[in-house]
């Protein structure tokens, strides 16, 4: 079965076809964040506008892609006809921005006759693992990390998800986000503040470990949030200094100061002006020293936490297989503690492919073609009774509208094709799938 695969939860547009036999044959991206950077965060409204903008050309190009697997599998000449079924992130996420994926999946799979399925976002990122090989076996333990959750779950089957801990307020993606903001980095903050970390001393600065050693799984950013910025006013000379728009200043400070220079030594003094210009970028080096040292910080606040509970849930649990799932799971210190821990305490860990840890629609496919497989496309039979219903192959059903005056039927919106989002889904409330 060919599921096409639309996320649209916030600020990537992500398109892909997976087959279950097969598995993924291909995917196509658009990420908004050069649009949110100079807002320093996503704008909902701008964002909805440009998945409109995106996911239909990403999906021409996409069949375009992926043209001579798709005739392999299905021995047709290449195109949207071929899918089997269309898989929409149904949320939690941005409400504008989850309508658009909704309404253009649900208007894909109608035209077309197919099923249509709403899919969790953080099944998506739970499930995309499996995109890896080696995968990982049911059950596993998922530490889920992304910009809006940090969820500890034990995963027992595809939709069999139980919650063992959950954040009592700022996610890790956000703590990452927001302590990124304070030290005047870009948008998205993780990854910007991770690069500035990779130079920096995690040892320079001391920042809590919140519930580290609370003796459950839950987790609690916001304190360090507020720790993080206490610290940067603190250091703020500092931290200005080494802030390349500070920089800014300071490189015409140097320049003036060279100025001054020729006019001193024009009066034989140009030892002491040429000691003045070096202090400056002495202060400088100082002051990105410092940043870098409180990224350095903050990673190592974050990422402990992240690995002594996802140890703790291992132990507690005994469940020896853990998924890091989310876009915080693209992080490299987080990985590389995990590592260690999994060699010491013997248990292994898994990721998606590093391109799959953030928000796209190859893990949306995945979770659709996963839940299509079974239960779920009966339940989706009534978009193959519609396009009988409009081929005149059944009459459709009592109290269906009557439209014009040519007496044509409408289609009736079935329950496939009535879509709501769900900006907000608890996880833990899905269905499981019999395998
Ligand atoms: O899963 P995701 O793409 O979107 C949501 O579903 O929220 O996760 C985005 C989050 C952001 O908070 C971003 O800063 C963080 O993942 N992130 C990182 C890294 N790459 C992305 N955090 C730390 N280190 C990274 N390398
Ligand atoms: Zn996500």
């Amino acid at each position: 079965m060919l599921v096409l695969g639309i996320e649209t939860s916030c600020d990537e547009s992500g398109v892909a076809l997976y087959d279950s036999d097969r598995g993924l044959l291909g995917h196509t991206l658009h990420s908004q964040a050069a649009m949110h950077e100079e807002y320093g965060g996503v704008v909902p409204e701008l964002a909805s506008r440009d998945h409109v903008r995106r996911v239909l050309p990403l999906t021409e190009l996409l069949l375009k892609r992926c043209g001579q697997r798709i005739e392999d599998i299905t021995g047709r000449k290449a195109g949207i006809d071929c899918i089997d079924a269309v898989a929409y992130t149904r949320g939690p996420g941005l409400a504008g921005a989850l309508l658009v994926g909704a309404a253009i999946a649900n208007g894909l799979a109608f035209a077309l006759g197919k099923p249509v399925i709403g899919v969790h976002h953080l099944e998506g990122h739970l499930l995309s693992p499996l995109l890896a090989d080696p995968k990982p076996e049911f059950p596993f333990i998922a530490l889920l990390v992304s910009g809006g959750h940090s969820q500890i779950m034990r995963v027992c089957g595809v939709g069999a998800y139980e919650t063992l801990g959950d954040t009592l307020d700022d996610a890790a993606g956000e703590a990452f986000d927001k302590s990124a903001k304070l030290l005047g980095l870009g948008y998205p903050g993780g990854p910007a503040l991770a690069k500035l970390a990779a130079g920096g001393d995690e040892h320079r600065f001391a920042l809590p470990r919140p519930l580290i050693n609370s003796g459950d799984l839950d987790f609690s950013f916001s304190g360090l949030k507020t720790a993080v910025r206490t610290l940067i006013e603190k250091q703020a000379d500092d931290v200005r200094r080494g802030d390349a728009a500070a920089q800014e200043r300071d490189r015409s400070d140097i320049a003036a100061s060279q100025q001054v220079r020729a006019e001193i030594a024009a009066q034989h003094q140009s030892r002491s002006d040429t000691a003045a210009s070096q202090r400056i970028r002495a202060d400088i080096a100082a002051g990105k020293q410092t940043r870098s040292d409180i990224a350095a910080a903050v990673q190592a606040a974050i990422v402990d936490v992240l690995v002594a509970k996802s140890v703790a849930a291992v132990q507690m649990t005994g469940v020896r297989e853990l998924v890091v799932a989310g876009g915080v799971g693209a992080n490299q210190r987080l990985r590389e503690l995990l590592r260690q821990q999994a060699q010491r305490n013997d248990f292994r860990v898994y990721y998606p492919p590093l391109e799959f840890c953030t928000d796209n629609g190859a893990m949306i496919a995945l979770a659709g073609a996963l839940r299509l497989r079974d239960g779920e496309l009966q339940k989706s039979a009534g978009a193959l009774r519609l396009r009988a219903m409009r081929e005149g192959e059944i009459r459709s059903p009592a109290g269906a509208l009557r439209l014009g005056a040519n007496g044509d039927r409408p289609a009736p919106v079935e329950a496939p094709y009535s879509f709501t989002v769900a900006p907000r889904w608890n996880l833990a409330s899905l269905t499981p799938v019999t395998p």
